[in-house]
């Protein structure tokens, strides 16, 4: 019998779904990477367990958390930034003057392939050990359609070479390349015309993402990607109203994009875009952090008008360069107020949705056997303690990744 196709039998454990924590403890069976049985303790009768290998009692069980935005393939350090932001100096003002992203992408230029895969591979790992089981990760430090590819590549073999799903998405229009100072229009073209197409030939791309900012992209560039993402089919995804609104989100909702993400700046119009089109809320609590923002994204608004919130690490070198999920779900709850249940969706059942991956993050029967279950008692313990460790087990397509 193959490892996946074991029977494995958990009993007594609390249960977050995805979208809520279920009112009762729990017996869940496992099967050929598939929860095959979900059933409350007291309906559980002791056939069930033939044939299962016991895998514990107690603690709480959730999905595999989905950390749907991410920048883990990256050369170099922003040390030096942090330090200069500390004293004062902008992350606007550090970008204006060819540092921030430029940066990076200086430093992931000069990186071989092989460079890049060694250096993204222990953070994906750090992730990996907090319970993440599927994990989008973006280009946008190559600006280059060789670099580009090469950031892509480097991300789907680290889906290969590790126990996680990898979601890559092409953000070459994440700054303007020092080649095309003064014609960013141009590399819009080169974007359009030619980074689009060759990742798409060659598959590497899951998704297309611009960053629309002043510092960034305008709307009418934005716009001008997406439409060669359409025309690829491709879906789309944004960073937008991060430090200003622009009204970035409300055209990519009208192209219908899987999620609008930072948003701190995001008014109504945006707000009711996005519902219209069933985008997702992507917040990024350790952006906010890392640069001390204090424009508050609309919870509230986002809460009362339906729109689904994913949390995610935005993992970087400059605006987050923080590697732990579960922290985000501390840093939401005390920065936003989201409630603990909202966070755990946001990591789970919502974060899959930004993906496109619609109906997964879920337990239930009949779904993938990516799950995690921690030593703790209850769900939102997740969210109110900031403390590795507690990652009892972690199952990926049904194989026991960690224990
Ligand atoms: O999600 N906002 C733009 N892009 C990244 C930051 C990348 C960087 O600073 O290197 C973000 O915050
Ligand atoms: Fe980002």
């Amino acid at each position: 019998m193959s490892n996946t196709e074991k029977r494995r039998l958990w009993r007594d454990v609390s249960v977050f779904d995805g979208l809520h924590t279920l009112p009762e403890p729990m017996a869940v069976i496992t099967q050929g990477g598939r929860i095959v049985s979900l059933v409350a303790m007291h309906d559980f009768v002791e056939h069930q367990a033939e044939g299962c290998d016991e895998m514990g009692r107690g603690g709480v069980m959730t999905p595999g958390l989905v950390d749907c935005h991410t920048h883990l393939v990256f050369g170099g350090s922003r040390a030096d930034e942090f330090e200069a932001r500390l004293e004062g100096v902008g992350y606007e003002e550090i970008a204006r003057r060819g540092g921030g992203i430029l940066s990076t992408v200086s430093a992931t230029r000069d990186a071989s392939e092989q460079a890049l895969f060694e250096l993204a591979k222990p953070r994906l790992e750090a992730l990996i050990a907090d319970g993440v089981t599927t994990v989008e990760i973006k280009s946008g430090y190559g600006l280059t359609v060789k670099d580009e590819l090469k950031m892509l590549r480097v991300a789907r073999r680290l889906g290969e070479a590790l126990p996680v799903r990898v979601e890559t998405t092409l953000l070459g229009a994440h700054a303007v390349p020092p080649e095309f100072e003064n014609d960013s229009d141009g590399y819009i073209d080169l974007v359009c015309q030619e980074m689009i197409p060759a990742a798409a030939k060659e598959g590497l791309a899951d998704a297309v993402d611009v960053f629309c900012e002043k510092i960034a992209f305008s709307v009418a560039q934005c716009e001008r990607v997406f439409e060669a993402a359409e025309a690829h089919g491709l879906p789309i995804k944004a960073h937008a109203e991060q430090l200003s609104n622009l009204g970035g989100t409300a055209m990519a909702a009208r192209h219908g994009a899987l999620s609008a993400d930072h948003i701190e700046y995001l008014d109504a119009a945006g707000i009711a875009a996005m519902r219209q089109a069933g985008s997702v809320a992507v917040i990024l609590p350790g952006a906010f952090h890392t640069l001390r923002e204090t424009q508050q994204p609309p919870i509230s608004a986002l809460r009362e008008a339906g729109v689904p919130m994913a949390v995610a690490t935005d993992a970087n070198p400059g605006s987050s360069p923080l590697f732990m999920p579960t922290l985000m779900l501390n840093l939401v709850c005390t920065l936003f107020r989201l409630t603990p249940q909202e966070a755990l969706a946001g990591m789970t059942a919502h974060g899959a949705s930004a993906l496109g991956l619609k109906g997964e993050g879920r337990i239930e029967e009949g779904a993938r056997a990516d799950l995690c279950v921690w030593d703790i008692d209850t769900p939102a313990a997740l969210a109110y303690a900031v403390q590795p460790g507690r990652l009892r087990q972690r199952l990926f397509q049904g194989e026991l990744t960690h224990a």
